[in-house]
């Protein structure tokens, strides 16, 4: 559609590696007057202003950003296509609310029509805040894993999902069986994984929704199709690692269920890890398995705190999501804030360039998609963010007595929203949706 390259205008920020606390400048970059070059959906330059407009090597439409930031657009390594109406519903503790609230609305996703409408308001939600590129659960209907990834091609979106696996504990209407689980993922994952932009994510729910005969036909299906990511839940609540326990007796603890079953690897994203115990690190460190931390989700369903500082030292991976419908927020902004305080309440407080580090390059290479995403490296794909540090009274008071780039990060984390999204490149085309409200719902 957009064939004439662009050039974005604004101050630029990039991270190359994760920030040692705030003396840390040798993990990012940072350019007063930069600018991107940005053609075919590819980062093509990047520079002061001056250098890229001299050395420009196509013609170009200017777009000029000045006094935003520009940074590499936001990751959200989790979350749930199925429960955009799942969000703030007034639920006890995870298996309640699951049962409740999150089943139910789950069911509706067996009609595509209603896949195709929700999936509209999802992706606005996405690209209001910034977001451009999530990994989520869709529903247990293929259908569903239609809608989600339609929506996304059509928007030119790196989205990465897959048909939630669950075969037991759960109403009829929502269950699969092993082997339709199986090859239904598969069948997805053919026609969709490497397709544009989409990537396929094999979905087993969690181990109380899952027969042992399933978790091994995901087991199958991740060794059959190694590329490909593998996601499921972990350690979120006591009353769910009490019924794990009941379910897999022979287990030596939650991860050991997985662990069995062979899903574990570099590419497999464990939501929550709350409740960890030191072999469950150990095994987590050994495979190369990535922790998911979802802030607003363990808070609003008081499930616990998230040790980051543990969990890394044990010399795993950790991203951050918003774990909508079980999360309050599609911001990562807000999602960083929320961290900060859960990490704030154990005394780990993080500084605001490890926090955006997290939200781009951190969460990228916890994908293994850094090569593509996460960065403002030239090469990669021109999916960017520009944020207003002033977008609403109460920053713009608090930023007239800001005066450095940590300082302005952290007043877009504690106070910002959609509100201080400018704009959303995906693959550099502006996505951000005119009117969030009920447009398109
Ligand atoms: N565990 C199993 N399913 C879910 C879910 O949908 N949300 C959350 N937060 N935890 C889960
Ligand atoms: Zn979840």
């Amino acid at each position: 559609a957009d064939t004439t390259a662009k050039l974005l205008r604004g101050r630029l920020l990039t991270f190359t590696s994760a920030p040692n606390g705030p003396e840390d400048t040798s993990a990012y970059t940072y350019e007063n007057d930069g600018a991107l070059l940005i053609s075919n959906g590819v980062i093509k330059a990047r520079g002061t202003y001056a250098d890229v407009k001299a050395t420009a090597s196509e013609p170009f439409e200017e777009i000029d950003h000045r006094p935003h930031l520009l940074m590499p657009g936001f990751i959200d390594t989790h979350l749930h296509f199925p429960q955009v109406q799942v969000i703030a519903s007034w639920a006890d503790q995870l298996l309640d609310w699951l049962n409740d609230y999150t089943f139910p609305a789950e069911q509706k996703f067996a009609d595509k029509t209603h896949g195709d409408r929700i999936a509209q308001g999802f992706y606005d939600c996405l690209l209001s805040n910034g977001t451009t590129t999530a990994v989520a659960y869709c529903s247990s209907h293929p259908n569903s894993v239609e809608a989600y990834l339609e929506e996304a091609a059509r928007r030119g979106m790196l989205m990465l999902g897959g048909k939630t696996m669950m075969d037991r504990n759960a109403p009829e209407a929502l269950c699969d069986t092993a082997e339709s689980a199986y090859s239904d993922s598969k069948a997805l994952l053919e026609k969709w994984h490497g397709k544009g932009r989409a990537h396929y994510v094999i979905t087993p729910r969690f181990a109380i929704t899952s027969t042992p005969q399933q978790l091994e036909a995901a087991g199958a299906l991740l060794k059959e199709y190694p590329d490909c990511h593998l996601q499921t839940h972990i350690n979120e609540n006591h009353n769910e690692i009490a019924f794990t326990k009941e379910l897999y007796p022979d287990a030596q603890d939650y991860l050991g269920v997985y662990e069995e079953f062979g899903l574990l690897g570099p590419k497999t994203l464990l939501g929550h890890c709350i409740h960890m115990n030191d072999r469950e690190l150990g095994v987590m460190r050994e495979t190369g398995s990535v922790a998911v931390f979802c802030p607003t989700s363990n808070l609003f369903l008081g499930s616990g705190l998230f040790d980051k500082k543990r969990t890394e030292a044990a010399g795993i991976k950790t991203s951050i999501a918003t774990d909508i419908g079980g999360g309050t927020s599609y911001s990562m902004l807000r999602t960083l804030d929320e961290g900060y305080k859960v990490l704030q309440l154990q005394r780990q407080r993080l500084h605001p360039l490890e926090t955006f580090y997290w939200a781009t390059l951190g969460n990228a290479k916890a994908l293994s998609l850094s090569e593509k995403i996460g960065s403002l490296d030239v090469g990669t794909d021109a999916d960017i963010v520009v944020l207003n540090a002033k977008a609403t009274r109460p920053m713009a008071l608090r930023m007239e007595t800001a005066e450095t780039l940590s300082e302005e990060l952290f007043v877009l984390q504690t106070l910002g929203d959609d509100r201080s999204v400018v704009e959303t490149y995906v693959a550099g085309t502006p996505q951000k949706p005119a009117d969030l409200g009920t447009a398109n719902i």
